[in-house]
């Protein structure tokens, strides 16, 4: 099954963006219709497989965060669709969305995140907890992700006690805990020193293998 779906997808931010995406379509340069609006994402068409990873580069400023807030909903697109597992995501309602959000899809941010004041357990069981997952259930089941991304004991400190690339760990472990089968992540490495980075994409390559995750 294709997971991610997108087409013809465009984000214009500003004051008329069915102009811009006329006058782009008309073969425009989006730094002649800046007056207009920013046109983050242009025309933009993939297919990701289930199970299959998928990287999207380009230089600062691109659109790729943009581009990964449309895949999830956050943001609306201004043209074009995304589907997700098959479902049109701008017509689903406000409850579908969370749903299938809460189903499928979870994210992994480039600044971890966190929520300061609970403990690194309560954050990597914060996915659960908005899923409603009762207390005792979602804490254990926080514990075992901890566990598999290398944070064994160190559920009872608070993020601010630990390293940039532990927090990040527990940001990993937070959004594999919600066991969704899509993992989006924008960057989720790159404000890690080069080292950590390149240790922790090994790590998740490696856990990979059993997740089998999009
Ligand atoms: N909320 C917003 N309002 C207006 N313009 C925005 C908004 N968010 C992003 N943009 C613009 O959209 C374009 C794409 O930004 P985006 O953050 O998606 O790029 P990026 O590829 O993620 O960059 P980086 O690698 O620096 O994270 C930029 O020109 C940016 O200024
Ligand atoms: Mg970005």
């Amino acid at each position: 099954m294709t997971a991610v779906r997108a087409e013809h997808l465009y984000k214009v931010f500003g004051k008329k963006p069915g102009e811009v995406i006329r006058k782009l379509e008309a073969g425009a340069d989006r730094s002649e219709l800046t007056d207009l609006g920013t046109a983050a994402v242009i025309d933009v068409n993939f297919e990701v497989e289930e199970g299959e990873i998928f990287v999207v580069m380009g230089l600062s400023g691109s659109g790729k965060s943009t581009l990964i807030r449309m895949i999830n909903g956050l943001w609306k697109a201004t043209a074009g669709s995304v589907e997700v597992m098959g479902k049109n995501i701008a017509e689903l309602d406000g409850k579908s969305l969370r749903d299938l959000r809460a189903k499928h899809v979870s994210m992994v941010f480039q600044h971890f995140a966190l929520l300061p004041h609970r403990s690194v357990r309560e954050n990597a069981a914060y996915a659960l907890e908005i899923q409603g997952t009762p207390k005792a259930e979602r804490l254990a089941k926080a514990d075992e992700w901890l566990a598999k991304v290398g944070l064994d004991g160190w559920g009872d400190q608070l993020p601010g006690q630990l390293s940039g690339g532990m927090q990040q760990r527990v940001g990993l472990a937070r959004a594999l805990a919600a066991e969704t089968d899509i993992l989006l992540m924008d960057e989720a490495f790159s404000a890690l020193d080069p080292l950590i980075r390149t240790e922790m994409q090994d790590q998740l390559i490696e856990l990979q293998h059993d997740l089998k995750k999009t």
